[in-house]
C-alpha cells in the first residue's frame, strides 16, 4: 500500500517545524513541545498500520518507502541537507517510536555529528525505534532491506537459518537428491539484507566455529565474510548475491570426500590429496544440477583454491586468470579455515591468521583484496573474546572508529569470573579520574575456549546495528 503523499508531506513539514523550534526555544518551551506533539501525530498518521517507515537518499533522490518524493522539492530540501550533512543514507522509524525518540533524532541531526557518531549518539540516548540504514539499489525492493531491519536483534536467527539451509544442501546431495536452489537464494537474500543494514553483527557470528559440523559453519562463515568483503569493495546487490551464492556453496563438492580423509589428523597421502583436489570441480557439477547459471557463482566455486599467481587447483589454462571474486572467496575461505580448530591444526587467533596471510600477499592473495579484508576486520574483529586490564572478559561487538585498538565491547564476565550481561561500552572511555582509559585489551582469544555464547552476547538488549 502506497503512502498518501499529503500525509508524508505533513510529516516532513512537521519535522522541519520541529527543527526550526529547536533552534529558537529550549526543548521544554511550550512552542517546542507543541511542535514535537505535531510531529509525533504526523508520524502516527503516516505509519498507519505499517510496521515501519523508511526514508533516505539514493543517488541524490529522496525516497519514502521506496517511492521517490519529487513533488515538492523545496519542502524536502532541509531534510536532504541534514541527511547529507550527517552522512546518513536512510532512516527507518519503527512502530512504537515515541515523541521523545523523535525529539532526540531531530536534536542529533541538528548537531554537527556524522555517520557512525549519529548512531552512537542515538544509542546513548536510548533511542531504539529509529535506525540508520542503507537503502538498497533500485529494483531490489526496499521491502527486503526493511525486512532485514526487523531482524535487527536477530542476526543469530539469520545465521542459524543459513546453517540449516547448508546442512540440508549437504544432506540432500549425499542422498543423491538435488537441493533446492530457491532456498539457498533466499538465504543469500537474508544475509545480503543483514550485511547492507550493518555488517558487524553478522560478521561477528563468523567467529562461531564448529568442530563437528565444520563444513556447515565454514560454508556459512565463508559466505558471510565474502559478502561482507564484497560490500566493502563496493559491489552492487546483484554481484553480492552471486558472490554469496558461490561462496556459500564453494565446498559442496566435499560431499564426495570420504569422512576418513576429511577428519584425518595427519598429512594426506598422494592419492588422498588427489581426491581432495577434485572438490571444486565436483562442486560446479552440483551447482549446475541445482540450476545455478550465473557465471560468478560457478567460477568462485571452481576457483576458490586458485592463488592470485595462478597456482593451486584445479589447474587453469595458461592464458586464464582466476576471477576477481574468486580472490575474495579465497581470502575468506583461508581466513575461516585458519581460525578454526581442525584435525590437523589448532586454531590461529585472528591476528595470527592475518599476519600469516599477509606474508602471502601477491602470491596466494590479491594484495588489494587482502588489504580490504584486513581493514574490514580491524585489529580485533567483532566476535573476538578479549581479556581487559580490569580483569574482566568481554566480546568485541564492533571496531573502534577513532582508534582501532579500542573497539566497542560487551562485558560477559566480571573480575571474579562470574557471568554478567553488561552493556555495550567503548574502550575509548576514560576512568573516573580522567587520567587513563578505563579499560584496555590485554589479550584476544577464541570465545569457544571460555564457552562464551557469542550470538547471545551480540543480541543483547541494547546492541544497535551500525552501518
Ligand atoms: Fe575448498
Ligand atoms: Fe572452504
Amino acid at each position: 500500500m502506497n503512502l498518501e503523499p499529503k500525509v508524508a508531506e505533513q510529516f516532513f513539514l512537521s519535522l522541519n517545524a520541529a527543527w526550526k523550534n529547536l533552534g529558537l526555544y529550549s526543548p521544554t518551551h511550550p512552542a517546542a513541545t507543541a511542535a514535537f506533539k505535531n510531529l509525533s501525530n504526523a508520524f502516527e498518521k503516516m505509519l498507519g498500520d505499517r510496521e515501519r517507515i523508511t526514508f533516505g537518499l539514493l543517488r541524490g533522490m529522496l525516497l519514502l518507502n521506496g517511492v521517490p518524493l519529487t513533488s515538492k522539492p523545496d519542502l524536502f530540501r532541509a531534510l536532504v541537507t541534514r541527511l547529507q550533512n550527517s552522512e546518513i543514507q536512510g532512516v527507518t522509524l519503527l512502530k512504537g517510536c515515541t515523541l521523545e525518540e523523535l525529539r532526540h533524532f531531530a536534536e542529533v541531526l541538528g548537531q554537527n555529528v556524522k555517520g557512525v557518531e549519529v548512531e552512537q549518539e542515538l544509542k546513548r540516548r536510548e533511542v531504539t525505534h529509529i535506525l540508520l540504514v542503507k537503502l538498497v539499489q533500485e529494483g531490489t525492493g526496499e521491502e527486503r532491506q526493511t525486512e532485514a531491519v526487523d531482524e535487527r536483534v536477530g542476526t543469530g536467527a539469520i545465521y542459524s537459518r543459513a546453517l540449516q539451509t547448508i546442512r540440508k544442501v549437504f544432506q540432500e546431495t549425499r542422498l543423491g537428491k538435488v537441493p533446492s536452489l530457491g532456498e539457498v537464494q533466499r538465504t543469500v537474500e537474508d544475509l545480503v539484507g543483514s550485511i547492507l543494514k550493518g555488517k558487524h553483527s553478522l560478521m561477528a557470528l563468523t567467529m562461531i566455529k564448529s568442530y563437528d559440523e565444520y563444513l556447515f559453519n565454514h560454508s556459512v562463515n565463508v559466505g558471510i565474510l565474502s559478502m561482507t568483503l564484497g560490500e566493502s569493495l563496493g559491489l552492487d546487490v546483484t554481484a553480492l548475491r552471486e558472490l554469496g551464492l558461490g561462496a556459500l556453496l564453494h565446498d559442496v563438492g566435499k560431499i564426495n570426500i570420504p569422512e576418513t580423509i576429511i577428519r584425518a589428523p595427519r598429512k594426506l597421502t598422494e592419492e588422498e590429496w588427489e581426491i581432495v583436489k577434485r572438490h571444486p570441480e565436483d562442486g560446479v557439477k552440483i551447482l549446475e544440477k541445482m540450476g545455478v547459471q550465473t557465471e560468478i557463482a560457478l567460477r568462485v566455486t571452481k576457483e576458490h583454491h586458485i592463488d592470485f599467481d595462478g597456482r593451486g587447483y584445479p589447474r587453469l589454462g595458461p592464458e586464464d586468470q582466476p576471477h576477481a571474486y574468486s580472490m575474495v572467496v579465497h581470502v575468506a575461505d583461508t581466513y575461516d579455515a585458519m581460525t578454526t580448530v581442525r584435525p590437523y591444526q589448532g586454531p590461529a587467533d585472528p591476528n595470527q591468521a592475518i599476519s600469516r596471510m599477509k606474508k602471502l600477499a601477491g602470491t596466494a592473495f590479491n594484495p588489494l583484496t587482502l588489504d580490504s579484508f584486513v581493514d574490514m576486520l580491524g585489529i580485533y574483529p567483532p566476535g573476538t573474546a578479549v581479556r581487559l586490564t580490569s580483569a574482566e572478559i568481554a566480546v568485541v561487538t564492533r571496531p573502534g572508529t577513532e582508534d582501532t585498538s579500542r573497539p566497542w565491547v560487551r562485558i560477559v564476565q566480571d573480575q571474579e569470573g562470574k557471568a554478567v550481561d553488561g552493556d555495550e561500552i567503548s574502550l575509548m572511555e576514560w576512568d573516573s579520574e580522567g587520567e587513563d582509559y578505563a579499560r584496555s585489551i590485554v589479550i584476544a582469544f577464541d570465545p569457544v575456549i571460555r564457552r562464551i555464547d557469542v550470538p547471545a552476547v551480540l543480541q543483547g538488549k541494547d546492541l544497535t546495528p551500525v552501518g
